[in-house]
């Protein structure tokens, strides 16, 4: 998910050679269903323009949405991603690098109006990674430059002084001003449009917003709420709950992978030792909240019965590049052990989800995945499971660990 030039700072040969891998990577990362499947879907799109998100609960088929959701960029991030595989391996079997990004650009076109006309509040930061991500390939496509400059004002408009948070939902009462913890993840869009335009407020919005969520989001045992509702006019907590999870003192799965992602990314964005410690609290819950079998169920505190317990290989994939960008974090302030554990954890987490969800006959890559589990949405292939298998293939290459 990160921009292309962040690969490039990955990490030299001699932090390959002390990240001893103890875990082989499933070389299900680079199997030519991987961009087999990528491009039938891209070449399939429709007119007018709609999106995957998840797939049906049987065989697996994608099931598609008009442009205005939360989920729309992440397709074309991951034909972005496909055209960065084709810089990283060095072999045919990943696809032909123009026509990714042929196909990534044309995939991104259709987002243009929702820059300035959005229904989905917050999420204008995972609506803006192609855009990132084409910054990375033409720093000079206006296109890209005025989309990320629009969602970032967009999301610092969402921005609350008395609450310090940007609002993540809307609600009926305007006083009750609701955050989730996947806000962090689009706190990404403030640094990169600070980057191309020097607006310093836009880095101190995200500051405000991350500082708040460690406090009032993450618990004690660096466990998550989902959902804090404040008051907007007293900047009173007045409910920590979820709204995707089993309860509202339990941990979502998905929702503590974003913050895990998100604290790490605050971190490398400020160097601020708080994010990091963060970070790595909500690395150890999640990696100690795992079961022995390695599957990520859907929330940490969920029931095992009925059995089984409805698995979320999108939270897993998720966790997994969290810890690849913590390794990094880790490896900038010399912690050669710390970064040589949360590289094997994320691949240990690839591997065993990895191994529950490859779906050859699905359209999706991953089946196991649940969006929305109080909604009886699980165990379906997801937009961004996908993505962030990919992403996660391509840290590895990047890294020196998985050869493609
Ligand atoms: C600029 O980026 C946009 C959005 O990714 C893309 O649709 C467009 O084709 C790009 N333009 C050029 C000239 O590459
Ligand atoms: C910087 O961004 C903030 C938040 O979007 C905006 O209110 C302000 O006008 C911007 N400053 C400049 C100089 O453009
Ligand atoms: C927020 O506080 C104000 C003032 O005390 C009160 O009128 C309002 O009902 C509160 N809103 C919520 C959602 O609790
Ligand atoms: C959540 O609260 C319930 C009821 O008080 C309690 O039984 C349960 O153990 C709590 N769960 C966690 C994960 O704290
Ligand atoms: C994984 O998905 C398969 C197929 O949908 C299902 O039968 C199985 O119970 C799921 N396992 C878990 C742990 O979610
Ligand atoms: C290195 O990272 C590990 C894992 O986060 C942590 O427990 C340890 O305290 C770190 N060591 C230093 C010197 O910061
Ligand atoms: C998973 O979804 C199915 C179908 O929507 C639903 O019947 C089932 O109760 C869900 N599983 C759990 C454990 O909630």
């Amino acid at each position: 998910m990160l921009p292309l030039s962040f690969v490039a700072l990955a990490l030299s040969a001699s932090q390959v050679s002390v990240v001893a891998v103890a875990v082989a990577p499933p070389a299900e990362l680079f199997s030519p269903l991987v961009q087999q499947k990528v491009l039938k879907t891209a070449q399939s799109f429709p007119s007018p323009a709609q999106y995957p998100q998840y797939t049906d609960r049987v065989e697996g088929n994608w099931i598609w949405f008009t442009p205005d959701q939360w989920t729309t960029g992440f397709f074309p991030a991951t034909l972005y991603a496909m055209y960065e595989r084709t810089k990283l391996c060095h072999r045919s079997n990943v696809g032909d690098a123009s026509q990714w990004l042929g196909l990534a650009r044309t995939w991104s076109t259709p987002e243009i109006p929702l820059e300035t006309n959005t229904g989905v509040g917050h999420d204008v930061g995972f609506l803006s990674y192609p855009f990132m991500n084409e910054l990375t390939v033409d720093p000079n496509n206006q296109t890209a430059v005025q989309a990320i400059n629009a969602f970032a004002n967009h999301l610092a408009g969402r921005f609350s002084p008395i609450v310090g948070c940007t609002r993540s939902w809307d609600s009926a009462d305007p006083t009750d001003f609701q955050v989730i913890i996947d806000n962090m993840m689009n706190l990404e869009v403030l640094f990169a449009s600070e980057k191309l335009t020097g607006n310093h407020t836009l880095r101190d919005i995200a500051i405000s917003h991350a500082d708040k969520t460690m406090v009032n989001h993450i618990r004690p045992d660096g466990g998550s709420f989902h959902v804090v509702d404040y008051n907007s006019t007293t900047d009173a907590v007045i409910r920590q709950r979820t709204s995707q999870g089993y309860a509202d003192n339990s941990t979502w799965s998905r929702g503590e992978a974003w913050g895990l992602y998100g604290f790490a990314n605050m971190y490398q964005h400020t160097k601020k030792s708080d994010y990091l410690q963060t970070a790595r609290r909500i690395a150890k819950y999640f990696i100690s909240n795992i079961p022995s079998d390695g599957v990520v169920p859907w929330d940490f505190n969920a029931p095992l019965v009925p059995s089984p317990r409805p698995a979320d290989s999108s939270a897993a994939m998720i966790a997994a590049n969290g810890l690849f960008l913590l390794a990094d974090q880790e490896w900038s302030v010399r912690n050669v052990t710390g970064a040589a554990y949360y590289t094997n954890a994320a691949i240990k987490i690839i591997s065993d989800n990895t191994k529950l969800a490859w779906a050859p006959s699905w359209q999706s890559l991953l089946s196991n995945g649940t969006v929305n589990n109080p909604q009886h949405n699980n165990l379906t292939g997801i937009v961004y499971g996908d993505y962030y298998f990919i992403t996660a293939g391509n840290e590895l290459v990047s890294r020196g660990l998985a050869s493609c």
